[in-house]
């Protein structure tokens, strides 16, 4: 449905057509690409500026900070051509610094939970910062999501993006190597939001990247997503103790609340009475991707909301999707649009390698040594 409206503005614009003659077909026009425009957003403590940079193309509209990569705002379309900013943030830099439960923040060097925040690599012990009860979670106290990444715009044929850079010290958090860091993220005619990361070391280290997007695709502030539906392509996820730490079990999803193989709603099993469900209070897993690790994103989940008719498509490289049902959020924010945020208000499809990897030899291995470079894909698309 999706592709086919985008062929209709294709040949649309081909014919000279305005998308309002179209009507319901104004969403997602391909093409439109605008080069970035920077803004100042605010200043941190310390004196230092901190960017916004907004971006348009094939019908969605993107807003970046330089302060942890962050999408402040991502605009898409319903089935009417009327647009919602449909990722969790704040309307100033203040509170991103002072209390973000990562809206919409990279996150690094490791995305997810390392038990006890220890791991060994090569014989040697490592202690990294945590922050998480007695755990690291999403790299310590001051991961990437709270790092000024250098941002650079490009426009690229008919894709426009930026290029974001950061290196992390050896040392930084606990982890070992000098990380260098980019992540380019593109936004592509036909409107789709792709991120693409990239890692160097000098030492051998662990690396986890992923992006920290809350999505409500009715629209940030809206209420609840409990009413969007949700399919992962996942037979198995990963069980977890009650610090959110991973068994080391891979368990069927089949007979479970965790079986989204076919759309279901995210309320539909949140009140199911089961272990795994109290431990997140709600959906705070990883699924074990049927299609594993793969060269080329491939296709793994869809959110919709049958209100609106948005959706989005995700395709990956990694081979885990963390799906956190925004269990944790506790009517204490106030978001970019002036509304509480509340449990359940927003959901994150977090693609990664599993939690606590380091610690786990039979999960898919997150080690990056010198003279490799480590890249991982994740592609959003958006439809009506
Ligand atoms: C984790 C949650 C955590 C949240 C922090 C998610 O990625 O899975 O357990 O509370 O991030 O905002």
């Amino acid at each position: 449905m999706e592709l086919s409206r985008r062929t209709v503005m294709a040949g649309a614009a081909a014919a000279g057509v305005t998308a309002t003659t179209l009507g319901s077909a104004t969403a997602h026009a391909t093409g439109g690409g605008k080069k970035p425009v920077k803004e100042l957003f605010g200043t941190l403590a310390d004196g230092t500026r901190v960017h916004r940079w907004s971006l348009e193309n094939g019908g969605t509209r993107l807003k970046v900070l330089s302060y942890g990569g962050v999408v402040q705002s991502l605009e898409i379309p319903d089935r009417r051509g009327r647009y919602a900013n449909v990722s969790l943030g704040f309307d100033n830099l203040d509170d991103y610094v002072a209390k973000s439960p990562y809206f919409g923040a990279l996150i690094g060097r490791y995305g997810n939970r390392i038990d006890q925040g220890r791991f060994t690599l090569d014989g040697r012990a490592y202690q990294l910062s945590v922050n998480d009860g007695a755990n690291t979670l999403h790299g310590g106290a001051q991961g990437f999501d709270k790092r000024v990444w250098d941002v650079e715009p490009f426009t690229k044929g008919s894709d426009v993006g930026l290029y974001l850079y950061y290196t992390s010290v050896d040392g930084e958090m606990g982890y070992p190597g000098t990380l260098r860091t980019k992540v380019t993220y593109t936004l592509t005619r036909g409107g789709d939001w792709r991120i693409d990361y990239e890692a160097t070391t000098d030492k051998a280290t662990v690396v986890n990247l992923t992006s920290h997007v809350y999505w409500n695709l009715a629209g940030e502030g809206s209420g609840t997503v409990e009413d969007h539906e949700l399919t992962i392509d996942a037979s198995r996820y990963t069980p977890v103790d009650s610090g959110l730490i991973p068994t080391g079990e891979l368990a069927r999803v089949a007979g479970t609340p965790f079986d989204f193989r076919r759309a279901k709603t995210v309320g539909e099993d949140i009140r199911v009475a089961h272990q795994q469900v109290l431990y997140g209070q709600g959906f705070d897993h990883n699924w074990a991707l049927d299609k594993g690790v793969t060269s080329r994103p491939e296709h793994i989940a869809t959110l919709r909301d049958p209100r609106s008719g948005r959706t989005l498509r995700i395709a990956t490289t990694e081979p885990g999707l963390q799906f956190y049902s925004g269990n944790f959020q506790d009517g204490t924010l106030v978001g970019t649009g002036g509304r509480v945020y509340r449990q359940g208000d927003a959901l994150c499809l977090e693609t990664q390698h599993f939690p606590d990897s380091p610690n786990q030899p039979s999960f898919p291995s997150t080690v990056l040594r010198p003279g490799r470079t480590y890249r991982s894909t994740t592609v959003h698309a958006f439809g009506s």
